[in-house]
């Protein structure tokens, strides 16, 4: 049977999973309360910077298998199987996940089921939430059992989105019945048949499998961070480290880059929420080395600042300085928690002249913080510059000419806080190289 597919909340992960199942064939709604958005993604024009994803949201709203709505009236009697993909940041001045969206979206939508289906939640959650939401759903659904949860969380990289979406590594689905893997055998049949693997588990296992990748990954990239520590107290060279490393197939060469560390919408405020949930449920020592796993990410920020100041002369009082790179990660536009706007900003309140450039996160970053400067290319950015910081590893800014830019910078300073650069090129251009973690 071909299902009809919604998407509650269109955001980064529901725009993407809307045009990327509309473009496996489904009919697909999109809705969200935001009636600005709802208007942008019917007429084509994502809100987002995903390579790739625009053409397949515009290909599929022309062939009429995709649409957007801000009715969940409409959303509820269109669809057989909803997908739940609204955020869960983190709560303001704690750690704990703030997950009242999706209870928002249960609300919103169960009251007009009038027909079996299956609610499916996408989203990243507290250990316990699917349970929980669950029964509210059979309580406040007409058809109260016959509206039944799975728990299927995404693992969606922004910047390689459509990919993450059409060839997952591994598809998760916690379920409370067979009829509920059936309807997700036949949703996902084209990758299952592609031979994608399929973990099929409980509620709690489920969610936790998306926070414990996350945790694993934010360990992976601070373990680095660490050793990059200790190589900058012994004179030692993280990059060739990870290297060496990299070649024991047990731990592997990904993730494994040195720098500014982890920021964006996820790994951050992911692991803080893990913490505090496995505090609820009394098991707070399990994880309490994600509380050295953040503080290691957050103290090379610091370290960064310090090294920068190091190269303006002890101070930065009358020193411009030019940031390159705005968003967390390069090829995304996505400045939440963004170390290299973090970094920028600190300078800044320390008295550095701050320009800013970034290809793609520019506007985002200047709406976010009006009080910095922006340049509209790395070069514009850098006239005049006394130390030059590299934060987010744009491929446009590791194909920098070391004699272009320094013909435009009042002195040949270099930060690289993502160990982009090759040191050997810069240093034989006259320029003074740093990096994080190298001597
Ligand atoms: C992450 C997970 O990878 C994804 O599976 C999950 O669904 C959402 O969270 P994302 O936030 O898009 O995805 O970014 P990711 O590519 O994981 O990078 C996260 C941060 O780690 C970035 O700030 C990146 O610069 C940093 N990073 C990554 C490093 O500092 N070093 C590395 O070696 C790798």
């Amino acid at each position: 049977m071909a299902y009809r597919l919604t998407m509650v909340g269109t955001g980064y992960l529901g725009a993407t999973t809307s045009a990327c199942m509309a473009e496996l064939g489904f009919e697909v709604l999109g809705v969200d309360v935001d009636a600005e958005k709802i208007a942008r993604l019917q007429a084509g024009d994502l809100p987002i910077h995903e390579p790739g994803l625009e053409e397949i949201l515009r290909r599929n709203l022309a062939a009429g298998r995709l649409r957007f709505t801000t009715s969940f009236e409409e959303a509820a009697a269109f669809g057989d199987v909803h997908f739940l993909c609204v955020g869960t940041p983190q709560k303001a001045g704690e750690y704990g996940a703030d997950v009242s969206y999706l209870d928002a979206a249960i609300e919103a939508l169960a009251p007009h089921l009038q027909r079996e289906c299956l609610v499916v939640g996408k989203s990243t959650v507290p250990v316990g939430t699917a349970q929980r939401l669950a029964d509210k759903l059979v309580r406040l659904a007409p058809i109260g059992a016959g509206a039944e949860l799975a728990w299927n969380p995404e693992f969606l990289r922004e910047g390689y989105a459509v990919q993450d979406t059409l060839q997952p590594d591994r598809i998760v689905l916690g379920v409370a019945s067979d009829k509920a893997e059936k309807v997700m055998r036949e949703v996902y049949a084209s990758m299952l048949e592609a031979g994608t693997p399929m973990v099929i588990t409980d509620y709690p296992t489920a969610e936790l499998v998306k926070v414990a990748a996350n945790a694993f990954l934010a360990t992976k990239i601070s373990f680095i961070n660490a050793m990059a520590e200790v190589c900058e107290a012994a004179h030692a060279d993280v990059k060739q480290l990870s290297q060496a490393l990299s070649y024991d197939d047990r731990i592997g060469g990904k993730f494994l880059n040195a720098g500014l560390g982890f920021g964006g919408g996820c790994l951050p405020k992911d692991i803080r929420a893990f913490m505090a949930r496995a505090g609820e449920l009394g098991a707070d020592q399990a994880l309490t080395f994600l509380r050295e796993v953040d503080a290691i990410n957050m103290r090379r920020r610091a370290r960064m600042v310090d090294l920068a100041r190091e190269l303006a002369g002890g101070s930065f009082r009358g020193c411009s300085l030019t940031v390159l790179g705005a968003a967390f990660k390069p090829n995304s536009d996505d400045i939440r928690d963004s170390p290299a706007l973090d970094v920028a900003v600190k300078i800044s309140e320390q008295g550095g002249r701050v320009t800013v450039y970034d290809p793609v996160a520019q506007e985002n970053a200047r709406r976010a913080h009006p009080h910095l400067s922006y340049g509209e290319s790395a070069l514009e950015a850098a006239r005049g510059a006394h130390v030059v910081l590299l934060l987010t590893e744009w491929r446009e800014f590791i194909e920098l000419d070391p004699e272009a830019l320094g013909s435009v910078v009042a002195s040949r300073k270099m930060v690289d806080g993502r160990n982009a650069l090759d040191a050997e090129v810069w240093r034989n251009a006259g320029w003074h190289y740093r990096a994080l973690g190298r001597p």
